[in-house]
């Protein structure tokens, strides 16, 4: 029998990477965060030095990573940054990126590691396209203004300077890009469980979410 899924979605800054430890932490789950994918391919292509806007040369890029580079760029910390973030959203929206991630997230869905006896995918398109079948879905979100605020918080933590007017423009423009694209843009499942925290805590979307898994998945 194939083991559960859990798939969480939602907008930059929604906490849905947050959620999703916490979930897979609780439910002894594999953990998947599929931007960590994305930002691997803009990664890899930066320091090539490789035009971010050569959709053939990103599907290449996504095609030539193997499951041990996608380890070792996912404890990268150049991972996080916010120029990785936006090449991610760049290159995610090329129909041969998306293809080429899509057998690892689904085979990592059907046999998660370690022996798990479920997994965890948080993304955009995991409840859409991924994992259409998934036991769970959550789609977090919370208003841009918040978002922004939260990501400012997070740089201002990390020693940067941030502009809050560049953080919330670069919100915005990474909004419109993940919902327009063509190819799996972020949208809500039909049958997602929508979970707006603008003002909730990360202990209170952890207990709305873990009802909801107990409520679709009883033990
Ligand atoms: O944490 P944050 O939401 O800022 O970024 P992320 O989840 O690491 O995703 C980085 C970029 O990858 C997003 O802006 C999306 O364009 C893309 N992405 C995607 O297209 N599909 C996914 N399943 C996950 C990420
Ligand atoms: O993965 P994603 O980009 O959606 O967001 P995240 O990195 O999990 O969370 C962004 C920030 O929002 C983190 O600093 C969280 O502590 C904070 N936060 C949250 O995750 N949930 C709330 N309800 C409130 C704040």
């Amino acid at each position: 029998m194939s083991r559960p899924v859990i798939a969480i979605d939602g907008p930059a800054a929604s906490g849905k990477g947050t959620l999703a430890r916490k979930v897979a932490e609780a439910m002894g789950y594999a953990l998947l965060d599929t931007g960590a994918l994305y930002r691997g391919v803009a990664l890899t292509m930066i320091r090539a030095g490789a035009d971010l806007g050569d959709a053939d040369a990103a599907t290449a890029t996504a095609r030539s990573l193997t499951a041990t580079d996608i380890d070792r760029l996912t404890h990268d910390p150049d991972l996080r940054l916010d120029t990785t973030a936006s090449g991610a959203s760049r290159v995610s929206a090329v129909p041969g990126v998306r293809q080429a991630l899509l057998d690892f997230q689904r085979a990592f869905a059907a046999n998660p590691p370690d022996g798990r006896p479920g997994a965890v995918l948080d993304g955009r398109d995991i409840g859409t396209v991924i994992c259409p079948d998934a036991a769970v879905k959550l789609f977090v979100t919370a208003s841009v203004d918040v978002r922004a605020k939260r990501r400012f918080a997070e740089l201002q933590g990390r020693g940067e300077k941030p502009d809050f007017a560049d953080v919330l423009a670069d919100m915005r423009a990474r909004d419109d890009r993940d919902t327009k694209r063509a190819v799996a843009p972020l949208v809500p499942a039909v049958d997602a469980v929508i979970i707006d925290n603008s003002d909730m805590s990360p202990q209170q979307v952890l207990d709305t979410a873990l009802a909801v898994v107990r409520e679709k998945l009883p033990a």
